[in-house]
C-alpha cells in the first residue's frame, strides 16, 4: 500500500518568529504512521531553524527549488549537495511559478529532478497545465509532456520521485479541481509512471486543498496525499489536511 504525503510548500512566506510557533506546532501536534508522513518546504534561509526544530521529529523538511548544477558560478542558486547538508528529504522542482515566473523549462525541470536524485534528495516534481490548456482539452498532452521529460533523464531513479499535479488553474485561486477531475489527470500519471517501472510512487494533488475538501481528494484512488500551499500557514489548517 502507498503511504500518504502531506507537504507544506511555504513558498516566499515566512519569518524566525512565525516560523518556530509553525514548526513547533506541527511536532507537538502530528503522530506519524508508517503509512502517513508529513513535510515542509520553507525557503532556503530557513533550512537550518526547520533542521533545528524538526530534526526529532517525524516531520520532514526540504526546499522549493534546487539548481541543476553541482556547484560553481551560477550566483544566487543553491545546490542539491547543499541541500542535502541540511538534512533536506525532499525539494520541488517544477513549480507552475517557477515555469510562469522564472524560466524553468521541461529540460531544466528534468535537470533539477537529476540533481537532487544524485544528492540523495526526492524531488516533487510539479506537472500541471494552465486554464487555457484545460479549456482546450489538452490537459493529459501537457502533464504527460511535462512528466515524461523527467522520465526520460531520472532514468533508473523513476521510482524516487514524487509527482505532485497542481492544475495552474486551481493554485491560490480557492477553485480546485474535482475529486473526479483529479482522478482522472492521477490515473493518467500513473499509467505512464507504470510503464517507466514507477506505478507505486506518491502522486499528490495540489491547488487550494483546504481541511474541508482533502478528505474528497484523497480519498481517490490514485491520490496520494497533497502539495498544500496557502492552508500549510495554518498549523491547525495543515494538521486537519494531514490527518485526512
Ligand atoms: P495553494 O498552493 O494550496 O495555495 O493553492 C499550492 C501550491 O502552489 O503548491
Amino acid at each position: 500500500m502507498r503511504s500518504k504525503l502531506v507537504v507544506g510548500n511555504w513558498k516566499m512566506n515566512g519569518g524566525l518568529v512565525a516560523n518556530a510557533a509553525l514548526l513547533g506546532a506541527l511536532t507537538t501536534g502530528w503522530r506519524a504512521g508508517p503509512e502517513r508522513l508529513l513535510a515542509v518546504c520553507v525557503p532556503y534561509p530557513y533550512l537550518a531553524q526547520a533542521q533545528a526544530l524538526l530534526a526529532k521529529s517525524p516531520v520532514a523538511w526540504g526546499a522549493q527549488n534546487v539548481s541543476e548544477h553541482a556547484s560553481g558560478a551560477y550566483t544566487g542558486e543553491v545546490s542539491a549537495p547543499m541541500l542535502a547538508e541540511f538534512g533536506c528529504r525532499y525539494a520541488i522542482v517544477g513549480h507552475s511559478e517557477r515555469r510562469q515566473f522564472y524560466g524553468d523549462t521541461d529540460g531544466v525541470v528534468a535537470a533539477k529532478a537529476v540533481a537532487a536524485l544524485a544528492a540523495g534528495i526526492t524531488p516533487i516534481v510539479c506537472v500541471g497545465e494552465l486554464l487555457g490548456e484545460r479549456e482546450s482539452g489538452v490537459t493529459e498532452a501537457v502533464v504527460l509532456r511535462q512528466l515524461d521529460a523527467v522520465l526520460a533523464q531520472v532514468g533508473q531513479g523513476a521510482d524516487r520521485i514524487v509527482v505532485a499535479y497542481e492544475p495552474v488553474w486551481a493554485i491560490g485561486t480557492g477553485l480546485t479541481a474535482s475529486p473526479e477531475q483529479a482522478q482522472a489527470v492521477h490515473a493518467t500519471l500513473r499509467e505512464r509512471l507504470a510503464v517507466a517501472g514507477a506505478g507505486d510512487v506518491a502522486i499528490l494533488y495540489g491547488g487550494s486543498v483546504k481541511a474541508d475538501n482533502a478528505g474528497a481528494l484523497f480519498g481517490m484512488p490514485d491520490i496520494d496525499g497533497g502539495l498544500i500551499g496557502g492552508a500549510s500557514l495554518k498549523a491547525v489548517e495543515f494538521l486537519s489536511i494531514a490527518r485526512v
